[in-house]
């Protein structure tokens, strides 16, 4: 996958990806043993009060209408639409190549539409990821792209300068302003690591985390911009069991936050236990749009999604089984 190197939104290019190695290239995740927990539900609280996202609209946040995106002569995405509301969180499943990824390019000003629009509270997206960012919108990536050399809480500071606020001239002499601005966005940074999880590593070089703390991490600096809208791109790929619940009950706390998410994910117990809706799609065309029960009962998702014999992976996902395993799905990276 190819993403366009970007730094303007606080993420390093693909030439800095981590990509969940250390580096002499062995995964650090094999020698972790560490309980991960739910956000303690103070540290919600608190941070929910800090950034009071939530604005009690019921009109849908982002939509995207008839969003295409053409390669070449490869279509991607094929009149996607979706539309979502404040407070909910959104499933997007598909096969390898489906157009997932760039589908969150396209919301997120990567990548331009060929035709069709996206809107953020009524107002077009700017195609600009540093805008998009300030809009509020922020994501992780599929590979890791954290800073490797800068410390768990310098990955996070630099998600919050962007809407750090202080004018040049405060900001040279180190004035008062400055110095509170400063002052506020550590505490931020703190609150945000203790909310995901990673207090002890505060200190850490990002490149010496283990995979799935390196994953967390960056959720905690897409939510250092204050955005309404988190896309998580494949957020508990590499990760064990125990991980991956602990990922699941962080969703659920960054939804109680006020932030509305869309997340990308193989593993249809993940998305079925987690999500309000689940979209499918296949080869860019959105094939299915439901709830968990609708879409996991839906006889097209099971021939077109998994490509396996049907009652086989009906079976499968009827037990909420990862579909990785069968057929045309695809394995964890690109
Ligand atoms: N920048 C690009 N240039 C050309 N083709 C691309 C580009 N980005 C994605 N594609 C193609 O678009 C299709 C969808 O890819 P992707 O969005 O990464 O799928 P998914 O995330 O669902 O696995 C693939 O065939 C991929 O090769
Ligand atoms: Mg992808």
């Amino acid at each position: 996958m190819s993403e366009n190197p970007q730094t303007a939104d606080g993420t390093p290019t693909d030439g800095t990806t981590t990509d969940g190695t250390t580096t002499d290239g062995t995964s650090a995740a094999a020698e972790a043993v560490v309980e991960v927990e739910a956000p303690p539900e103070e540290v919600t609280a608190e941070l929910a009060e800090d950034m009071h996202i939530a604005t009690g609209t019921r009109e849908p946040i982002l939509v995207s209408s008839g969003v295409t995106m053409q390669f070449g002569g490869l279509r991607a995405l094929s009149d996607v639409n979706l539309s979502l509301h404040e407070g909910e969180i959104i499933g997007l499943i598909g096969p390898n190549g489906a157009g997932k990824t760039t589908f969150f390019n396209c919301l997120t000003g990567l990548y331009t539409p060929t035709s069709g629009q996206v809107t953020l509270r009524g107002r077009a997206m700017p195609q600009d990821p540093a805008r998009v960012t300030e809009a509020g919108v922020a994501r992780t990536f599929q590979n890791i792209r954290l800073f490797p050399s800068m410390t768990a809480t310098e990955n996070v500071l630099v998600g919050r300068h962007v809407r750090m606020k202080q004018g040049p001239i405060s900001s040279l002499l180190h004035g008062p302003r400055f110095r509170r601005s400063e002052a506020e966005a550590a505490e931020r940074a703190e609150k945000l690591l203790a909310f995901v999880g990673l207090t002890r590593f505060s200190d850490e070089l990002a490149r010496n985390l283990p995979y799935g703390d390196q994953r967390r991490l960056e959720i905690a600096r897409a939510l250092a911009t204050d955005p309404s809208v988190l896309l998580l791109d494949e957020p508990t790929a590499g990760m064990n069991a125990q991980e991956t619940e602990a990922t699941r009950q962080l969703i659920f706390a960054i939804r109680d936050l006020g932030v509305s998410v869309v997340v990308i994910e193989h593993d249809t117990k993940f998305i079925f236990t987690l999500c309000d809706r689940v979209l499918v799609l296949v080869q860019g065309e959105l094939l299915v749009e439901g709830s968990p029960d609708e879409v996991r009962g839906d006889p097209r998702v099971v021939e077109a999604y998994l490509g396996a014999p049907p009652e086989e992976v009906s079976a499968q996902l009827q037990t909420g089984g990862a579909a990785d395993g069968a057929g045309t799905a695809e394995g964890k990276s690109e």
